[in-house]
């Protein structure tokens, strides 16, 4: 008899064991920093491993260029990720042995008419008074750094700080981490349920997708609610439930010359622009309130193209490569949602909305240390789950 997908999962033996719930960027990382320290983790994914938010990201790394008048606890936990980054993707690279491409070229946001060199200006008073390292450009000096810019850019904030990464390799390459560090991932696993009682996490109801009709109660010293978008409809979390509802967000890619067109990630007013080294450049992303639809649209890819060839007029002339929509997973307040819930072992993260890949690797060391020690990281004390209560 074939042994039921999640048995693997199913023993009794509790102690030290995590189950985290969602493999994306946010859910294996976690799961990686806590095998490395030794801890028993299972993660369970209802679909492949990245399929989410993680896969349809554009891996920009953008603490400065997204940084908005209110956000002064997430500007200093976006700039400590990005100070991370460079160790935490030499260590990625190493245990999984894929590279990240991670790309340190540096970001241009860049004005096409008066009014956005206006709104330009206005925000780049506003990172200078925060002391952030960012430079004012004329069209011409844009121009010289991207020959390619339009001829109409009037203006351009240079933001070399702001890098980029592959996000979808980096999905892949923390799976490979994870598992290689000891974590066992399951896909196909849908979570239905948690059972908290007497204060604490118990279990949790899941089911296989080749025995959707078998459901198992698997056990757990601790649990991390990692589902992304869909971390709302775990049922049994009561006031806990996080408030995160889906931001939609369409995509293409188009495949440049083997001379690249661009080589550092440019933000317009109406699309982004990210240049990867195998080619492609990814043109971004729409921003749409349509519940859990992820139809790609006539509509949201004209929007995009016609910001991109206002921007990149050579756009025109690539080959289309590839299409999608993705899910971003937006907290009540935008901010994300970590740490503690004050239920006994059982954790949030979620709620990374549009920085997500960004936040990676200071969610993974901060949630798996709040978890391993018991304690809060100050880091992430803004971000507490509690604040909804
Ligand atoms: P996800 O990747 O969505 O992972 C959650 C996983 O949980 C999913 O795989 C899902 O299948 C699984 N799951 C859900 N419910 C259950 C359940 N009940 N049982 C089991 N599994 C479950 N961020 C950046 O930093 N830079 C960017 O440039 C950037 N660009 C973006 C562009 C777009 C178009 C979009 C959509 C997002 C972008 N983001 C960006 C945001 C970033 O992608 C997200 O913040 C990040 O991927 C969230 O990671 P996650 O692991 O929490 O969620
Ligand atoms: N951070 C880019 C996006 O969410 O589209």
């Amino acid at each position: 008899m074939t042994p039921h997908p999640l048995a693997i999962a199913a023993d009794d033996t509790t102690e030290g064991r995590v189950i985290v719930i969602g493999a994306g960027v946010i859910g294996l990382s976690i799961a990686w920093r806590l095998a490395q320290a030794g801890r028993r983790v299972v993660v369970l994914e209802r679909d492949a491993a990245g399929s989410g938010a993680s896969g349809a990201a554009a891996g920009m790394l953008a603490p400065l260029a997204e940084v908005d008048f209110v956000e002064d606890a997430l500007i200093d936990l976006k700039r400590e990720s990005l100070r991370r980054y460079p160790a935490f993707v030499a260590q990625l690279e190493a245990a999984s042995g894929l590279s990240l491409d991670y790309r340190t070229e540096g970001t241009l946001a860049v004005a096409i008419d008066r009014d956005d060199a206006e709104r330009l200006r206005h925000h780049f008073d506003h990172q200078r008074r925060l002391d952030l390292p960012v430079q004012w450009l004329t069209g011409d000096q844009a121009r010289a750094l991207e020959p390619f810019l339009s001829p109409s850019i009037q203006a351009a904030v240079s933001i070399p700080s702001d890098h980029q990464i592959d996000n979808r390799r980096l999905a892949q390459a923390l799976h490979l981490a994870a598992e290689r560090a000891g974590a066992v991932v399951i896909e196909g696993a849908h979570v239905d349920h948690v059972q908290i009682d007497g204060g604490r996490v118990r279990s949790l109801n899941a089911r296989a997708r080749e025995a959707p009709d078998q459901p198992l109660t698997l056990r757990a010293e601790a649990l991390v609610v990692a589902a992304g978008c869909g971390s709302r409809a775990i049922a049994g979390l009561g006031p806990l439930s996080p408030p995160v509802r889906p931001v939609k967000g369409q995509m293409l890619s188009v495949q440049m010359p083997a001379e690249h067109v661009l080589t550092r990630v440019v933000r317009a007013p109406e699309c982004y622009l990210v240049p990867r080294s195998d080619g492609r450049l990814l043109i971004g992303a729409t921003s749409e309130e349509r519940g859990f639809d992820t139809a790609v649209t006539a509509g949201g890819l004209f929007e995009l193209l016609r910001g991109a060839y206002e921007t990149l007029p050579v756009v025109a002339e690539l080959d289309l490569v590839q299409t999608w929509a993705g899910l971003r997973p937006c907290s009540l307040d935008n901010d994300p949602i970590l740490g503690h819930t004050g239920v006994e072992g059982l954790l949030m993260a979620t709620g990374h909305y549009r920085n997500g890949i960004l936040l990676t690797p200071v969610t993974a060391d901060a949630v798996a240390e709040a978890l391993l020690t018991r304690t809060t990281p100050p880091l992430i004390a803004p971000f507490s789950p509690a604040r909804f209560l």
